[in-house]
């Protein structure tokens, strides 16, 4: 006989991985059921059982609201948990290919401590079929049980953003799924009492798995398209955004705008499809070329502000230039995979000495993961040129007349993200 599924009155759910995703998800769910916390950060741990997030995405009050939150670092305390939630990274390595380790590791976990009638639901974000493929197996060997007549699995990808506080956990309809049609009901029960913009109940794991994939594939192409036409038109001598705004007047224009595409999602999300569409033969053309636009723009941004400098008669070797912001997006102090690097790098390959400052990041997590060291206040009139590259509400703040304050008489301003009011800027993407 197949085992029964938990009763959801009495049940005791594990989230693994208490980052940007597993923690605003295991406060949810600890505010109303006994939920276990675990990451293998011990030091994360301590931090949140003093209730502070250095993601900054969730407040002292709302973690202490969550009243059946225990967390933890020792995967003894996941014993008799019936709900298990992996929440961990999926990165790329250098050679772009899905990095399973995080999920192969958290499933063995999951798989040491699940039981009869057990449920792993995943969230991390895959390509189609690794739950069933990867994941399952692990815990299938790990726990000795079979899947889906000893326990069952699920998929409901996450859709949160970092830093935006109006799109919550709470406030963003949820796609959720499961291994069989009453595992599938289960699952989505259980989110739908915690997610009240409603629920999306998937067809199958592969479907959901393949559904969370192409929303930031789609979002990475059509930035990459605009990137493409903002290089186009800069060769045009044409204002990108002007173009943009006068399109925009048609109802079925999409509004997107060029930039940097960082972080560890629209950035690498497509590369998890793309592979599994290679290892079964396929093999992407505007998926990747998207990738390539996009990964090319920090790079295209450094050699416009060099180009500008000589034109002005500005000497680059050893020219100071200030580039204002490193986070992968604005007003959070999120530096996982950030192109602000590929600006850097180029501009230091022209033996420019580059300064960063950016008051989100940490310069202690900066300098580890990229040998950087944010500089706390910039130097007024000292710098030769100045990218904003982030739009952190302080740069925004800053205004024109503040940028130009940081600058020598005759620097070249480069305003990425078009934080200046038009025309302040020397040159925009
Ligand atoms: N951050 C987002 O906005 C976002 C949005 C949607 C989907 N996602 C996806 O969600 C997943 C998690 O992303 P994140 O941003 O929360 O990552 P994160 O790096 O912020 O957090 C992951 C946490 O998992 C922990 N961890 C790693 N391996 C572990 C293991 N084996 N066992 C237990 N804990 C482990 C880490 O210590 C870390 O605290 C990824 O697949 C990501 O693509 C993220």
């Amino acid at each position: 006989m197949t085992a029964p599924l938990p009763d959801r009155n009495d049940i005791r759910i594990a989230v693994i991985g208490l980052g940007y995703v597993g923690l605003p998800l295991a406060a949810a769910f600890g505010r109303r059921y006994p939920t276990v916390g675990f990451d293998i950060d011990a030091t994360r741990i301590e931090q949140l059982r003093r209730h502070h997030d250095h993601t900054l995405e969730m407040d002292e009050e709302e973690l202490r609201a969550s009243v059946h939150l225990q967390c933890t670092s020792d995967p003894a305390d996941l014993a008799g948990c019936d709900v298990f939630i992996v929440t961990v990274p999926t990165p790329i390595d250098e050679f772009k290919r899905p990095d399973l380790r995080p999920l192969e590791s958290a499933s063995r976990t999951v798989g040491a401590a699940i039981a009869r009638g057990g449920v792993a639901i995943f969230e991390s974000t895959v390509y189609p079929g690794a739950t069933e493929e990867v994941c399952v197996p692990i815990i299938e060997r790990e726990s000795g049980l079979r899947y889906n007549e000893d326990f069952y699995a699920g998929y409901s990808p996450e859709r949160i953003n970092p830093g935006d506080k109006e799109h919550r956990l709470e406030n963003i309809l949820k796609v959720t799924s499961g291994s069989t049609p009453e595992a599938a009901y289960f699952i989505d029960a259980l989110y739908a009492s915690v997610v009240t913009a409603g629920t999306h109940k998937a067809s199958s794991i592969r479907v959901a798995e393949a559904a969370k994939v192409i929303e930031n594939t789609q979002r990475d192409v059509n930035i990459a398209l605009i990137n493409e036409l903002a290089l186009i038109f800069a060769r045009l001598g044409i204002d990108t955004h002007e173009v943009l705004e006068a399109a925009g007047t048609k109802w079925n224009f999409l509004p997107f705008r060029p930039g940097l595409v960082g972080g560890h999602c629209i950035g690498v999300d497509p590369y998890y499809l793309t592979h599994k569409a290679q290892q079964i033969g396929y093999h992407p053309e505007v998926i990747l070329a998207g990738r390539r636009i996009n990964d090319s723009m920090g790079a295209h941004v450094a050699q416009r502000v060099v180009k500008l400098m000589q034109q002005r008669g500005l000497r680059t070797t050893g020219a100071r230039v200030l580039v204002l912001g490193l986070a992968f997006k604005e007003n959070c102090p999120d530096l996982r995979n950030t192109r602000v690097t590929d600006i850097i790098d180029e501009l230091r390959s022209y033996s420019v000495e580059v300064e960063v400052h950016d008051p989100w990041v940490s310069p202690a997590q900066a300098r580890h993961e990229y040998g950087i060291s944010p500089v706390a206040e910039p130097a007024p009139g000292s710098y030769d040129a100045v990218i904003l590259a982030v739009a952190h509400r302080e740069f925004v703040a800053m205004g024109a007349e503040g940028v130009r304050a940081l600058c020598r008489p005759g620097a070249v301003v480069f305003d990425v993200k078009r934080v200046l009011p038009r025309g302040c800027a020397d040159d925009c993407l």
